[in-house]
């Protein structure tokens, strides 16, 4: 082995540059989020060959002081910190110092910044690291900064760039986050010289319209929550706005856009009982608090953040969005008094609504006097799949699976209400393989399993026991629950499983239980699950969104054979 030795200061900020600046895109984020922190009400993006031949970010913001240029490029100069105070409560984008560093180090930048009260502007190129000499430049008061021939000096990272077109992606990504971020400022996109996106200050509404589609603002809803310094606002996506693909997922905490496991989790969880399989819901949502109670110095490009009260926020978060999806509660006041206090251990499920989907005609009307039930009498099953009955309106047609998994779904939150789920001993305790982390999860967190209706013993150091599981749920697959289960306890906690990962737990175990398709049923057993439908909450649609059954009026049924015309 060599000698210890201290590298050049361009090695370093080159090695440092690995961190910041991985692609066009991260250069255009960088500039971006120096704009907004000066200010500026209009910036005007050119690239030029997905960014790597050039980014290039305008700004009529409060530009740079000539005696400031020199440190611009420095590394760990920085207006907009000074002490670790100021690092915990940091508002602004920027508090490193360390961007233009970076880009500097690995590409040609020029800057040409004039500030309000300057009689002109001054420009200073960097090239591989070290400053030029600033000369006077002609401009109005704001920022240009141009970042040409990214990776021009370190080829080995230059062959890890992609096609131009995906490139350009990325760019594209990250402008639209920053425009969906601040509807309020004045956008512009061009790449090769051609306009893509011009953007001028208006409402969210109307700029996730623009760069979300029409159809994402036609089938959101407004989300505003408030909890003492504690704000969450945006849109939200209902069922209907729901896509393939989780494409169209935005969120900000103060403005900053992060990808926050946390966060997402909670969005899911609100979103959980309303979305159909694999959908991914779309929305715009802005979470805002006080900046010292989340460190956004956690990652080198700040995409992850830490909050200081991480189980209130998901709380937070989790009430918010999910009244919000609830039609009913849309226009009640809501009080989130609740939210921010400590909790019992084990909350009641919140109140649940119909989910706001139309898969159902307008509900029929039956006159009091009649005594038929809503959901009528069983007539058959058809292909072991769906239930026919017949009421007063016409005919419904039930899917008995989801129906019943709705059912054993409530029953279970009423039993995890009452204190836990009923539970059945084994006979034959289900071993199976687990890893030291789960089998100490298995030991800490006895209580909550045992509140799910699950009993493990640890077998072996790397062996579980299942040894009683819900009642509801016999001749499930046992271990696979339990690895499940102890996954999200080791992620979340006890507390926060209970709370609010109790839905998704429930449908889970719902599921495993519910009748499955092909069970021949008779008409007594067909019309028992009628009548608990009728008497359990939410039964129209089963613990994934989908809809429990169907109602098809006499009108309906005139119609499809053209009778009456
Ligand atoms: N568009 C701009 N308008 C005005 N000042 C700017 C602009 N871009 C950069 N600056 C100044 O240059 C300094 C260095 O910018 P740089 O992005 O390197 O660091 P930072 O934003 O302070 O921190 P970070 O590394 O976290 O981004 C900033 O602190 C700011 O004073
Ligand atoms: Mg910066």
């Amino acid at each position: 082995m060599s000698a210890i030795r201290v590298l050049p200061e361009l090695l370093v900020s080159q090695i440092a540059a690995g961190e910041v600046v991985e692609r066009p895109a991260s250069v255009l984020k960088e500039l971006l989020e120096n704009s907004l922190d000066a200010g500026a009400t209009e910036i005007q993006v050119a690239l030029a060959a997905g960014g790597v031949q050039r980014v290039q970010v305008d700004d009529d913001g409060a530009g740079i002081a000539r005696a400031d240029l020199g440190l611009a490029f420095a590394r760990h100069a920085t207006s907009k910190i000074g002490t670790l105070e100021d690092l915990e409560g940091v508002a602004t984008m920027g508090f490193r110092g360390e961007a233009l560093a970076s880009i500097a180090a690995v590409a040609r930048v020029e800057l040409v910044s004039r500030a309000p009260d300057a009689a002109h502007a001054w420009s200073l190129a960097a090239e591989g690291g070290a400053p030029l000499e600033p000369r006077p430049a002609a401009r109005a008061p704001g920022t240009t900064v141009a970042v040409a021939d990214l990776y021009f000096n370190t080829p080995a990272r230059r062959k890890f760039l992609r096609t131009e077109a995906t490139e350009f992606g990325h760019c594209d990504e990250v402008f639209r986050r920053v425009a969906l971020a601040r509807p309020d400022l004045a956008f512009s996109l061009k790449h090769n010289g051609r306009v893509s996106a011009q953007l001028a200050p208006q409402s969210l509404a109307a700029r996730a319209a623009a760069l979300l589609g029409a159809e994402f603002a036609a089938s959101s809803v407004p989300v505003d929550a408030q909890a003492g310094p504690l704000r969450l606002h945006g849109l939200a996506g209902t069922p209907q706005a729901a896509r393939n693909r989780a494409d169209a997922q935005y969120f900000f905490v103060n403005g900053r856009t992060v990808r926050d496991r946390l966060l997402m989790h909670a969005v899911r969880e609100a979103y959980r009982d309303t979305l159909h399989g694999e959908r991914q819901p779309a929305f715009v949502l802005f979470l805002e608090l006080d900046p010292r109670g989340v460190d956004v110095n956690v990652h080198p490009a700040k995409t992850e953040v830490r909050f200081r009260d991480a189980r209130g926020m998901h709380q937070f978060v989790f009430h918010a969005l999910q009244r919000a999806l609830a039609p009913s509660a849309a226009d009640a006041p809501v009080s989130y008094a609740s939210v921010s206090a400590p909790g019992p251990a084990i909350q009641a499920a919140p109140a649940m609504h119909e989910p706001a989907m139309d898969y159902r005609p307008a509900p029929v009307p039956l006159p009091a006097a009649q005594k038929a039930p809503p959901l009528g009498y069983a007539l058959a099953q058809l292909h072991g799949v769906y239930i026919l009955a017949q009421n007063e309106a016409g005919l419904v047609l039930v899917d008995m699976h989801a129906a019943h998994e709705r059912i054993l779904m409530e029953k279970m939150k009423l039993g995890l209400d009452a204190g836990g789920i009923e539970r059945q001993s084994l006979l034959v305790p289900a071993v199976f393989r687990a890893e030291a982390l789960d089998v100490a999860t298995a030991e800490e967190s006895r209580d909550a399993l045992e509140k799910l209706g699950l009993e493990l013993s640890v077998a072996g150091p790397n062996e579980l026991a299942v040894r009683a599981a819900p009642a509801l749920l016999a001749g499930g697959d046992l271990p696979a629950l339990a690895r499940s289960l102890l996954a999200e306890l080791r992620e979340f906690g006890a507390a926060q499983v209970l709370a609010a990962r109790q839905n998704e737990l429930l449908a889970t175990l719902a599921c495993h239980a519910a009748v499955r398709a092909n069970r021949q049923l008779s008409v007594p057993e067909m019309n028992a699950l009628l009548r608990e439908m009728e008497e359990t909450e939410r039964s129209g649609s089963c613990n994934h969104g989908r809809p429990t059954w169907y109602q098809l009026t006499l009108a309906d049924l005139d119609k499809l054979f053209l009778r009456g015309r």
